[in-house]
């Protein structure tokens, strides 16, 4: 069988991607998301073990949605707006407070969106979120869990959108935001705050994000009021540059900076 790589979808090493689905219904969408990704589809039934053994992830449309299984581990994940505990959205989060919640709802470009929880935290709090992911894996997954909220959530997931693209490039070319967020990985496998599944997963796909300095920089132009970086608790704030003040928590720092 020819596999193709994903060398030209996600930055990481060599890694085999196959998208797959369970169910007729699901069909259409997984033959568009493999023909956008450039990737191999194989209805799931007929997958063969050799086949499931070459590769390394499986885009796999189930009945409940796109989920992004890691072949060597038996993980999956996917992003799932409902099992966030609603319980804690409040103005007094950590990251509500950081990004200035209390003095108004400011519009918010989170430049690092990944699973989107935090982007969906601060519009289930009021704020308006454009989204910015690099990894189209990733972008594929996070477009499939705000199609499936929408159902449900249609305000919140309408104050969010998304752009596929790397952030330095496209943060010149939108529109002004008053927030800059930025939540980018580390080298540091013990400084990361993702759950451990996600993280590992994460790292095999994506590697660590090598342009964060750049990034930063591209934020401090183009913030309108100010910029947070989530860090680690311990970590050294990004650039070395002293933030004008910080919200430090168990695991987490969020260090602002005003602009
Ligand atoms: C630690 S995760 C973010 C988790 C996110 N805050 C959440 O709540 O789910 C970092 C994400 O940022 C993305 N990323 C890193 N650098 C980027 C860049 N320059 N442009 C766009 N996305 C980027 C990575 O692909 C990865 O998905």
């Amino acid at each position: 069988m020819s596999m193709i790589s994903s060398k030209s979808i996600e930055s990481a090493s060599d890694l085999q991607i196959v998208v797959s689905y369970t169910d007729q219904d699901s069909r259409l969408q997984a033959e568009q998301l493999a023909v956008s990704l450039g990737l191999e589809l194989h209805e799931f039934q007929y997958l063969t073990e050799s086949t499931i053994k070459s590769i390394d992830f499986l885009l796999l449309y189930k009945n409940d949605g796109l989920w992004l299984k890691e072949i060597a581990s038996g993980s999956q994940i996917q992003v799932d707006f409902n099992s966030i505990n609603k319980s804690r959205l409040s103005k007094k989060l950590q990251l509500a407070k950081a990004i200035g919640l209390k003095s108004g709802r400011p519009s918010v470009l989170d430049a690092t969106a990944g699973m989107g929880r935090d982007a969906y935290s601060l519009a289930a709090l009021g704020c308006s979120v454009t989204m910015i992911e690099q990894s189209k894996v990733i972008a594929a997954l996070l477009k499939d869990g705000l199609k499936r909220q929408h159902q449900s959530e249609i305000a919140i997931i309408e104050a969010m959108s998304l752009q596929e693209g790397n952030a330095v490039e496209l943060i010149p070319t939108l529109q002004v935001h008053d927030v800059i967020y930025l939540d980018p990985m580390f080298e540091d496998r013990a400084k990361q705050a993702l759950p451990k599944k996600e993280m590992q997963m994460f790292r095999k796909l994506l590697g660590h994000d090598d342009k964060v300095d750049e990034l930063f920089e591209v934020a401090l132009k183009h913030a309108a009021k100010r910029v947070v970086v989530k860090r680690h608790r311990t970590a050294k704030p990004l650039l070395d540059k002293k933030p004008h003040a910080e919200l430090t928590g168990k695991q987490t720092r969020f260090d602002i900076y005003l602009t």
